[in-house]
């Protein structure tokens, strides 16, 4: 099979991924976009690219001969740039969140559905070692009938917060690392959302990205509850990226540190009267050595088989549009629920 050319835009996240495509015997990385000459012309040199193939003009790398494009811009960026690739036929892995209002989603959804070619959302999250694990544990009924499950996501970036795009981020709305895997779980969705925390006292007068913490409740159309905690300043080190999963036969649990640490289990048919501890892993020790390049564990090395394994096949990628904003759009309404003083709203379904 011929391989498919990739055109990388965003240095950081992009080029995260570069590395993984670089090296993968399906793929070459041909191209690379981004507004900071400075930054284009290193990184250009490092994935070896001549000055035709580096672009600072978004529309002229996808006018250009990728197949796929791989988006790490902010996010404010995604909606206009993932529309204009797939309306040019490209396929797309892009970053988290799928974008910054309904809006965005809504004109992803439609470009989606008019294109030939795939959209991804990168939620790396859903790809570490654990969470497959476990979907694993639940898929072969360990856990019973899932009732509740809950994620803490504070991640201190108070610098990034006061001078990036993030200052407008509120902090619910970055919400797929925690939703991503709990609904890959559940195999379920968001009907309804509330959330408390409108207040910045750490940071004050930047944005709705300084509120303090977040704290939104979920309601899924299985009936389900899900907890998440959210903050980009609350002082915490080291950031907590946490997950608790209950079902009606035993539970699941994360530590509270990092990705990789010690969690705890407790399977009713199959453990003695206490739970017992379990390793959380972000990395396959199985994995091939080159699978740790794209970072956070073996996460985006396996997150890029699938995309590249559902553009082959022709088949919708694992975390499509649906369920790309089957974890954004919850977030969106959660902060909106939290500025009317925490009603609970209606989450629309995105199909
Ligand atoms: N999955 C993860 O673990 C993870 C971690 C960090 C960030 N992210 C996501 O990655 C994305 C980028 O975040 P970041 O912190 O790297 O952002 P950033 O602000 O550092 O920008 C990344 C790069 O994009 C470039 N850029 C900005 N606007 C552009 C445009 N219109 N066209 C081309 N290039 C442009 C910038 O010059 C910069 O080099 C976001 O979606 C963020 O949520 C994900």
């Amino acid at each position: 099979m011929k391989k498919l050319k990739v055109g990388m835009v965003g240095i950081g996240r992009a080029t995260s991924y570069g590395n993984v495509f670089a090296r993968h015997t399906r793929t070459r990385v041909t191209a690379l976009c981004d507004v900071n000459s400075q930054s284009l012309a290193k990184s250009g040199k490092e994935f070896g690219l001549k000055d035709s193939q580096l672009f600072l003009k978004y529309e002229d790398l996808v006018n250009s001969d990728v197949d796929v494009v791989v988006l790490g811009t902010p996010i404010p960026c995604h909606a206009g740039q993932v529309v204009a690739a797939l309306a040019a036929g490209k396929h797309v892995l892009c970053e988290v969140t799928a974008a910054d209002t309904l809006k965005g989603c809504q004109d992803i959804v439609r470009a989606a559905k008019k294109s030939r070619a795939r959209y991804m959302l990168a939620e790396n999250c859903n790809y570490m070692h654990f969470a497959r694990e476990w979907k694993r544990h639940i898929d072969n009924g360990r856990l019973g009938r899932l009732h509740y499950a809950e994620a803490d996501y504070v991640h201190e970036i108070r610098e990034l917060v006061l001078d990036k795009w993030r200052a407008n981020r509120a902090p619910i709305h970055y919400c797929s690392h925690s939703l991503g895997p709990i609904l890959f779980w559940m195999d379920d969705y968001i009907v309804r959302a509330t959330a408390s925390g409108s207040k910045a006292t750490i940071i004050k007068d930047v944005g709705i990205g300084a509120i303090d913490m977040q704290v939104a409740l979920f309601e899924t159309k299985k009936g389900a509850t899900i907890k998440v905690l959210r903050s980009s300043v609350a002082t915490r080190r080291p950031a907590a990226c946490a997950y608790s999963i209950y079902g009606t036969k035993g539970f699941l649990e994360t530590g509270r540190t990092g990705y990789d640490n010690i969690g705890l289990r407790y399977f009713e048919d199959i453990d003695n009267k206490n739970g017992r501890q379990i390793a959380v892993s972000s990395s396959d020790i199985d994995a091939p050595k080159e699978a740790l390049l794209g970072g956070h564990g073996t996460s985006e090395f396996y997150l890029v088989q699938d995309f590249l394994d559902a553009i082959e096949n022709d088949t919708p990628p694992p975390i499509d549009y649906v369920k790309g904003m089957d974890m954004t759009v919850p977030g969106l309404i959660a902060h909106e629920a939290a500025m009317k003083g925490g009603v609970w709203l209606d989450v629309p379904r995105l199909i």
